[in-house]
């Protein structure tokens, strides 16, 4: 299990421990604005047993604090630019949110894909009205490399945020902290 420089923060493995009820608490409408909308029950039980089986293709972790889940993290292949990268999204439940968890969470999840070992480059695509995510990349290290549009889900095409880490070189250590 990853540990971030404050000792509270883990990120434990996609499980059935935990999994199907975070997803569940983040099926609201609050939650999911910036995500297309909440999802049917099919497409939950899909999305769980996607995160479940992402063998080689990824990983997705639930983000625990002090023992308790606080939200979910992870990271997962796409095609981007006729390029192979991870791509990586986040979100934390209401009650942890302005806490700096969300960032802490990213800079871990940066040393799980770098320790993957198999793509240079991870990209974050939040909304460009999503402030909150977007403050997440800024803080984790990301760099801006311009706007997109971007289908998701499908069907729905919406403006966002190219941020880009460099796994291997380019960006600074994930910190702690500030
Ligand atoms: C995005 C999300 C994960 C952020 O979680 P969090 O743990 O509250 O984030 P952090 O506490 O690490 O803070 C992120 C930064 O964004 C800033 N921020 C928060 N809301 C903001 C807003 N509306 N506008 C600008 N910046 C904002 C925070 O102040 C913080 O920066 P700071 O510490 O320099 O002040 C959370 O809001 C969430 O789960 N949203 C719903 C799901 C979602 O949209 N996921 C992202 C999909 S790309």
């Amino acid at each position: 299990m990853e540990r971030s420089q404050r000792s509270d923060l883990r990120l434990a493995p996609w499980s059935e421990e935990g999994g199907p009820a975070l997803l569940a608490r983040f099926n609201t409408p609050e939650m999911t604005a910036h995500l297309g909308g909440p999802e049917t029950p099919e497409k939950l039980a899909e999305r769980h047993l996607r995160y479940l089986r992402l063998g080689d293709k990824g990983r997705m972790f639930r983000i625990t604090l002090d023992g308790e889940t606080a939200g979910s993290i992870g990271y997962w292949e796409t095609t981007w630019q006729g390029e192979t990268v991870w791509e990586t999204g986040w979100g934390v439940l209401p009650e942890f949110q302005g806490r700096g968890v969300a960032a802490d969470a990213a800079r871990l999840i940066i040393r799980e894909a770098r320790a993957a070992d198999r793509h240079a480059f991870l990209h974050a695509f939040p909304a460009t009205d999503n402030g909150a995510s977007n403050g997440v990349c800024r803080k984790a290290g990301f760099t801006l490399r311009g706007e997109a549009l971007i289908e998701y889900p499908k069907g729905r095409w919406h403006p966002c945020n190219d941020w880009r880490y460099a796994l291997n070189t380019g960006d600074a250590a994930p910190r702690a902290g500030g």
